[in-house]
């Protein structure tokens, strides 16, 4: 059981999550995640810590709603308890002196790759963040990711700025510019992942990907994350879930990700009579 100090909403389906955790706050590190429960009754569901405070004991998340789980988190309010919240979890993300080093997020990505670029900075690297956006309003945490990085650049699908690109595409020009690139850590949705990792293939930069196959427990036991990378059967729990965008199969985890999408969608449906009836 932790307390909620705060849950906002940031941009019209994305929510921030913060919640008092001495332990969860005093061990985080970068890439690691959480393993939540909005209720009782939920289901267990996996989020980013994107961002921690060890002096005030709390730990954020920043989530978007997409199904019954998410939705009922939203509804949560300051003062209220969350029944599960159990963290860190997952291999911290590997953070070294690379050189320069981008750093891409899109959707709830653009709050999960902060404490990486944070920890990447604090070591010394030069920091190139590129957030993708749908649309300006979208945006959030601009101000926050501005101050751990040398550069920062936006791209909106919509072409409501300069730029009007994908974060893939806006990556392989920035690459033509940037010479000397020497990682990429991408997080986001599984396209814009998949993506990234193909444009940065054929130059051979190691590109780092946080994947969001489904879990269950979050600890190794249950093989619900199983996932296949360099030909190796990995769990994204405990091995990950931070792997080689290069080595990953990308074809088997966006249909792994499916297998539940029928009862997802007649979750989603009973909760809403259940709450509107
Ligand atoms: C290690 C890890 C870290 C994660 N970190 C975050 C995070 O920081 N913030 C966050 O918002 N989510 C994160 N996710 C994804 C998050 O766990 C799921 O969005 C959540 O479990 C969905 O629960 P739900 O019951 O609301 O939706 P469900 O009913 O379980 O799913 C509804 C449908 O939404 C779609 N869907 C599910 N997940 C996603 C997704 N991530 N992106 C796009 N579509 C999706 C699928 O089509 C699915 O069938 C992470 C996942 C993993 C494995
Ligand atoms: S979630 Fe159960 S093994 Fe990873």
């Amino acid at each position: 059981m932790a307390k909620i100090i705060q849950r906002i909403r940031l941009a019209p389906n994305i929510h921030l999550l913060e919640v008092h955790a001495p332990d969860v706050s005093r061990k985080s590190e970068a890439g690691q995640f959480l393993i939540v429960m909005p209720d009782e009754r939920g289901e267990r569901i996996p989020l980013t810590i994107a961002d921690w405070d060890k002096e005030k004991g709390t730990v954020t998340a920043v989530f978007l709603i997409v199904g019954t789980s998410t939705q009922k988190l939203s509804l949560l309010k300051a003062g209220d308890d969350i029944p599960v919240f159990v963290g860190p979890l997952g291999k911290a993300s590997e953070i070294a002196d690379y050189g320069t080093v981008v750093c891409a997020g899109g959707c709830f990505g653009i709050a999960a790759i902060h404490p990486i670029a944070r920890a990447l900075k604090a070591k010394g690297n030069r920091v190139i963040t590129l957030i993708d956006v749908k649309s300006p309003y979208l945006l959030f945490w601009e101000d926050k990711l501005r101050k751990v990085s040398d550069a920062f650049h936006l791209s909106t699908r919509d072409g409501a700025v300069d730029n009007p690109n994908t974060v893939a595409n806006d990556l392989a020009g920035l690459l033509e510019k940037e010479k000397d690139v020497a990682r990429v850590f991408a997080i986001g949705c599984t396209q814009m992942m998949a993506t990234c990792a193909e444009a940065t293939r054929p130059l051979g930069i190691r590109t780092m990907v946080s994947l969001n196959p489904i879990m269950v427990d979050g600890t190794g036991m249950c093989g619900a994350c199983r996932v296949t990378v360099g030909e190796t059967t990995k769990f994204a729990c405990v091995d990950g879930p931070e792997f080689n965008g290069h080595s990953v199969d990308w074809a088997e985890l966006f249909a792994r990700r499916k297998s539940y999408f029928n009862d997802e969608i007649r979750s989603l449906c009973a909760w809403e009579q259940e709450i509107y009836s």
